[in-house]
């Protein structure tokens, strides 16, 4: 059975180290030794650091949002994978709707980024997903398609298999529009479906495939609930450690519906 993995992702927030440090130890304090769920928190890269001493003896992961696809050299303001490492990184968010969008990221870039991240020994989370007017136009499986053929191309199944995917509809990031359960595990089961076309059924059940964009306390457990749904990537309620903390327990009752199913 394919462990939840819940990841918080706090893009630019909080503004201060102080207020970064607070919230992992917040959520350190919460979580406590459960080991039911997997937790990644990935917070802004100048606080890896501090945030790394702060989780120091937990269960928790920590992410990077982002990297530099070469392994060093002058690329003024970038940051390597290796370096993720030495900061205590275990996992690594790449080509995220807001640098994709935002930041003209294409699939080519983000496949480099992987290629990378999977060499300095990093968990790439690569996200993927539908604008509106796309989901709209019914072009939905054909972004998917797009995204994934672009973005993990080269991959054999054993690399693949280390890799999480992250859907990510771009019309619910932050808009507090979530997909229906139904959406999501539609979305998932396609993903899924050319996963094993891809790379065969063993890695395609292998493989941790989270849904973000407005994931919140009172919406986690049914999309979590949804059988091809792995986990959560968890923008805003992650800047709450009491909201976070819920949507853990939700994923841990998940676990434990799939476990009994
Ligand atoms: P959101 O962000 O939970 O605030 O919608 C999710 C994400 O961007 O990963």
């Amino acid at each position: 059975m394919r462990a939840i993995l819940i990841a918080g992702n706090w893009k630019m927030n909080p503004g201060t180290l102080a207020a970064a440090s607070a919230l992992a130890q917040a959520v350190k304090d919460g979580l406590g030794h459960d080991a039911s769920v997997h937790v990644v928190l990935c917070p802004a890269s100048v606080h890896l650091g501090l945030v790394d001493q702060i989780l120091e003896g937990s269960i928790i992961g920590l992410g990077a949002q982002n990297m530099h696809a070469r392994p060093d050299g002058a690329y003024t303001g970038e940051i390597s994978g290796a370096m993720l490492v030495d900061l205590g990184c275990t996992h690594v968010i790449l080509g995220h709707s807001e640098r994709r969008h935002g930041m003209g990221e294409t699939d080519t870039m983000v496949n480099q980024k992987l290629h990378a991240a999977l060499s300095a020994g990093l968990i790439p989370i690569v996200c993927l997903g539908e604008t509106k007017e796309e989901r709209l136009t019914d072009r939905t499986e054909h972004v998917l398609l797009t995204q994934l053929e672009g973005s993990l191309a080269g991959l054999e199944p054993v690399q693949m298999a280390k890799v999480v995917l992250a859907y990510e509809p771009v019309w619910a990031i932050g808009t507090g529009l979530t997909a229906t359960p139904e959406q999501a595990q539609a979305a998932h089961a396609f993903i899924r479906n050319r996963l094993t076309a891809q790379f065969g059924a063993a890695t395609a059940e292998h493989v941790v495939v989270q849904y973000g964009g407005s994931v919140k306390p009172d919406n986690a457990l049914e999309l979590l609930a949804c059988p091809d749904i792995d986990g959560a990537l968890v923008g805003g309620a992650s800047l709450k450690a009491d909201d976070f903390l819920k949507i853990i327990t939700a994923g841990r009752e998940a676990a434990r519906r799939k476990a009994n199913s």
